[in-house]
């Protein structure tokens, strides 16, 4: 789980930094040869990314009690009773503690990981289409490869050896999943922030332990949590 985290920590890190460069590449002055390299890299990150967010959906499966779906993402019944009293606990003296994820928290796990598989996925698409790598990059390469140019052999970002018409079909079936892709980037960037906020404003209004949690894998909670079975 920690190593889940930090791992999807500094994945994420590196794809918003190399993805804020693409996106002011022009603003920035980046030739074309860095541009597909800075691609190139962002995807290689991408990879390990959607790897470690694939090994995290199987932990939620097999994993220990307090990485497991049923605890994760509880919105059972109760849910919002639950969540009613945590906020009432967050503004009174004596914040409510919890083992794992509280409430809010929840919430916060279930936004990041949907915005992250959105992410991985659009991701994966527009590594085909653009530098012809897998998943669909074989596949592109086919598609896009004028007649008689091995498709192996496709540069990318070289116009001179596509066929013109399957290059702009090509880039019609691309938009929507680019779109998607800088949209999620911003929506991320700000739920990404906002999730460390919390836990820092948490780890200080309640000593919730989460910090330190993520680092050596313990929660020393000073009262009763609400989720300790019996
Ligand atoms: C946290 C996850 C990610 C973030 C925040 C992110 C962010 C970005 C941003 C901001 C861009 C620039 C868009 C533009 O102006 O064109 C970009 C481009 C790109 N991303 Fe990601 N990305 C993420 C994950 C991935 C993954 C998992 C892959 C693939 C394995 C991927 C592949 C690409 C590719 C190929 C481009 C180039 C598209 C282009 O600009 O023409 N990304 N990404």
């Amino acid at each position: 789980m920690r190593v889940f985290h930090w791992v999807n920590f500094s994945a994420v890190l590196l794809l918003l930094t190399i993805g804020l460069i693409i996106y002011n590449n022009k603003a920035l002055g980046i030739s074309a040869e860095a541009k597909v390299f800075l691609k190139t890299f962002h995807v290689w990150v991408g990879y390990v990314l959607a790897l470690n967010l694939a090994w995290r959906y199987l932990w939620g499966f097999v994993g220990s009690r307090y990485g497991r779906w049923a605890t994760v993402l509880s919105f059972g019944r109760g849910y919002f009773s639950e969540l009613g009293a945590y906020l009432r606990s967050l503004v009174s003296a004596e914040p409510r503690r919890y083992l794992g994820h509280n409430p809010l928290g929840r919430l916060m796990v279930l936004v990041l990981f949907v915005l992250l598989t959105v992410q991985a996925a659009t991701g994966l698409v527009l590594a085909g289409t653009d530098i012809y790598y897998p998943p669909l990059g074989g596949w592109i390469a086919g598609w896009v490869a004028a007649t008689g140019v091995d498709p192996a052999t496709l540069v990318p970002g070289d116009k001179a050896l596509v066929d013109p018409a399957a290059w702009e079909a090509m880039r019609g079936f691309r938009k929507p999943y680019i779109t998607l892709h800088k949209w999620v980037f911003f929506v991320l960037s700000g739920a990404a922030l906002l999730h460390v906020l919390a836990v820092v404003v948490l780890e200080i209004r309640s000593r919730s332990g989460l910090v330190s949690a993520m680092i050596h894998g313990y929660k020393t909670p000073d009262r009763k949590p609400e989720d300790r079975p019996e």
